[in-house]
């Protein structure tokens, strides 16, 4: 059934287990996700960015959302819009059925130039107002996602805005954080801790000084009761990294979001971890596997089958791993 992020966000607090939040853009990788829940009765936020908008359409992913809930009754299911830049994709997201939207007013509508305060703030109560008489939850975003090694940020089109981010607008300031979510009415507040969104987040295993969760545990000690929410949080687990480049990939090694850091997180009041690029790395390192053993291979679910299975797995490890699972 489908319900709304603020409710599952409001259990996932009272019990203390965290959310992934998956992305998605076809059917097979609904289908991974659903059955991954349904194998350990884990609740869903399945997200979809403006990119898996323009790429499927609104109502393809409408009717496939409609027939997952349908297909997994007993699972609930939010159906959330991943970085809204304005007020036009946030409400025609609601009303395609979805039940959360994001209001990323950290950037202009662009998607790239970091925001004012006051842009942010302004634009992100107008749709948190607008959602909320329509009963849909909403995210908004304090602080610019980027890396604290070189400055970039995490534009939606992984160039970045021009020139190096102070460490100030990469790290969410609590103070701040307290009068936004005063100011918004935001039901989940996405915060910057030195996370980037792709696979190259880091030139090596995150330490304190590159990957913040002391920010988060004073942002929740300033807001013990907003949710918060974690992006750019893959994992860019290495035997992924390894699959792929054993089949013919050149993916430069890099390193993601341990597991264990956003098991941190949620002990401090993180509730909904975005993960996009571990489920597509699990996807394409099958696709190049089949490619290479099987060069005859020529029908789409040869390839497809196996790479919804080894997201499934990556989904159900995660339900696992952030305490979703049996929460359903
Ligand atoms: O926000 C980032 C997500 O990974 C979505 O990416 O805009 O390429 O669909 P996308
Ligand atoms: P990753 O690129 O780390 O998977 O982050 C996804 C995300 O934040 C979507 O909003
Ligand atoms: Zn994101």
């Amino acid at each position: 059934a489908l319900i709304t992020m603020r409710q599952l966000l409001d259990h996932a607090a009272e019990h203390n287990y965290g959310v992934p939040a998956f992305n998605i853009n076809n059917m097979e990788q609904g289908q991974a996700i659903m059955e991954a829940a349904s194998e350990v009765d884990a609740p869903v936020i399945m997200q979809v960015s403006r990119g898996a908008r323009g790429y499927a359409t609104d109502i393809m992913l409408a009717k496939m959302v409609e027939a997952l809930a349908r297909i997994y009754p007993n699972i609930p299911l939010c159906m959330h819009q991943d970085h809204g830049n304005n007020e036009a994709t946030c409400m025609t997201a609601i009303s395609h059925g979805f039940t959360s939207v994001m209001m990323d007013g950290s950037l202009e509508a662009d998607g790239k130039t970091p925001a004012s305060y006051e842009y942010n703030a302004t634009i992100t109560e107008r749709v948190s107002r607008m959602a909320h008489w329509v009963g849909a939850s909403v995210e908004g975003e304090l602080g610019v996602l980027g890396s604290l090694e070189t400055g970039e940020s995490a534009a939606e089109d992984g160039h970045g805005a021009q020139g190096r981010l102070s460490h100030d607008m990469l790290l969410t300031d609590p103070d701040q954080a307290a009068a936004f979510v005063a100011h918004t009415k935001v039901d989940a507040l996405a915060i910057a801790c030195g996370t980037s969104h792709g696979a190259y987040k880091f030139s090596r295993k995150p330490t304190g000084d590159i990957l913040a969760m002391d920010v988060i545990e004073a942002i929740h000690a300033r807001l013990p009761d907003t949710h918060l929410v974690m992006h750019g949080s893959s994992s860019v687990p290495q035997e992924l990294q390894d699959i792929i480049n054993q089949f013919g990939g050149e993916m430069p090694q890099t390193y993601g979001v341990p597991v264990e850091e956003i098991e941190r997180g949620i002990r401090h009041g993180v509730r909904k971890v975005n993960i996009d690029t571990d489920c597509r790395m699990a996807m394409t390192g099958q696709f190049r596997k089949i490619a290479m053993e099987d060069p005859s291979e020529f029908d789409p679910r040869k390839f497809l089958k196996p790479a919804r299975d080894a997201m499934q797995d990556l989904c159900r490890d995660r339900f696992e791993r952030f305490g979703t699972a049996g929460r359903a």
